[in-house]
């Protein structure tokens, strides 16, 4: 490969709650004698960036005048390449809009198209975020459960999706495109089903597809705002390149809209809290990642994510019994279903998430997720400690009378 996907960066005082996580993440126990640990919750990588997102930085950062600035046509060039290249549409500069972070940009969004209290249409297992943010802003979810299928896949269930629109009176909902936290990259036929049912009842879509360049295994990513005359005019995409590049920690997004209308109620919205303001650093983190070897680490990085979800869903298969997964699509996040093993082994979840930590394994609750059995792991780790986080599962969590 010609990135680094292999060094074991020590992120150990270096502004991550992947690995110093505070209080208030719940993941606080304290690691074993001799187990270093493993960053499998929040959703960052622990990968060094690409390189030419770091160059683009410091380039800037050699100049040493930060004042007030205007996003460069070369920023506005590189996302509409971007998104013609990765994701085969066209987008022209006034219909990109900034947000000073995706789930912030849902809330913008919200506010335009919903009054105070208003029912929002999502689905379950429910990104941690989504409930926070949406549910903390006094917007009533309403949650239409995903189900698995013959084959274990994730689906849409449109006949309750459905129901819910027609008992809540729902004109909003929000979509999430890949799936956080069940890795779905929804297909063309599923996305433009749900369309046609939110035509139908005139609902407008706020979709989430920060994940939309992590794909894996040949998976792809359709832009739900592609799959009809509806969906191009009733959507307000939001983007990033945080999650493509693992660029969090310097807060920003963007929206795309093709309705003018829409368009202008987001901006107007956004600009009256005066905190919608772009970081300039974050511009050319951006304008670095955009470019033509942002392409070619995200392909490689795809492969990377790819091997370790393979490889963990067949570890899982072959080793632990009583957990599933439904392996993911896209994300690097997999939502392990320990229902099965908690009930034949006696023992609650409080007392399985506090084993791995214990073991250096930080992963996470799902429950918060609305799943009362599930964990949610993070595999953008080096495949090394992908191997050696599941090793020790294996060794001490899953088989182990201590696990009880
Ligand atoms: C689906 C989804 N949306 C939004 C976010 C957070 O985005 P931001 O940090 O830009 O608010 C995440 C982070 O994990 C996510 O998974």
């Amino acid at each position: 490969m010609k990135y680094d996907f292999t060094t074991i960066l020590d992120r150990d005082g270096k502004d991550s709650i992947a690995v110093n996580p505070t209080e208030m993440y719940g993941i606080n126990v304290p690691t074993r004698e001799g187990f270093r640990r493993i960053p499998m919750w929040v959703a960052d990588m622990s990968f060094p960036t690409c390189p030419t997102v770091t160059e683009a930085m410091i380039e800037r950062i050699k100049h040493p005048c930060f004042g007030y600035f205007e996003p460069s046509q070369e920023y506005y060039d590189s996302i509409i390449r971007w998104q013609k290249h990765r994701h085969g549409f066209d987008v022209k500069k006034e219909e990109i809009g900034y947000e000073n972070g995706v789930l912030g940009g849902v809330l913008t969004a919200l506010k335009v198209l919903c009054s105070d209290g208003d029912n929002v249409l999502l689905n379950s297992p429910t990104y941690i975020g989504f409930t926070n943010s949406i549910g903390g802003n006094g917007y009533n979810m309403v949650l239409s459960p995903l189900k698995k299928d013959e084959q274990g896949i994730w689906r849409m269930d449109l006949a309750d999706m459905e129901e819910k629109i027609k008992q809540y009176q729902i004109h909003v909902a929000v979509l999430c495109n890949p799936y956080n936290p069940c890795g779905r990259v929804w297909e063309k036929e599923e996305l433009k089903a749900v369309m046609d049912l939110y035509e139908k009842y005139e609902v407008w879509v706020i979709s989430d597809e920060i994940w939309a360049d992590l794909v894996l295994n040949g998976h792809t990513h359709i832009p739900a705002h592609t799959v009809s005359e509806y969906a191009h005019t009733h959507t307000v995409t939001q983007y990033a390149p945080s999650k493509t590049f693992s660029l969090a920690g310097i807060s920003g997004s963007y929206h795309i809209c093709f309705n003018k209308w829409l368009n202008d109620r987001l901006a107007k919205e956004a600009s009256t809290t005066h905190y919608n303001t772009m970081s300039v650093l974050w511009m050319h983190a951006l304008i670095g990642g955009y470019r033509r070897e942002g392409e070619e680490w995200v392909e490689e990085l795809c492969e990377v994510l790819s091997d370790n979800v393979n490889y963990a869903c067949d570890f899982i298969r072959d080793h632990f019994e009583g957990v599933t997964v439904a392996k993911p699509e896209g994300t690097y996040m997999l939502f392990l279903d320990c229902e099965n093993w908690c009930k034949a082994n006696n023992c609650d979840m409080d007392t399985l998430l506090r084993k791995g930590v214990e073991y250096g394994v930080l992963w996470q609750d799902g429950r918060p997720f609305h799943d009362p059995y599930a964990i949610r792991m993070n595999l953008a780790v080096p495949k090394e400690l992908v191997i050696e986080a599941f090793d020790r599962l294996n060794r001490y969590v899953f088989h182990t009378e201590e696990a009880k």
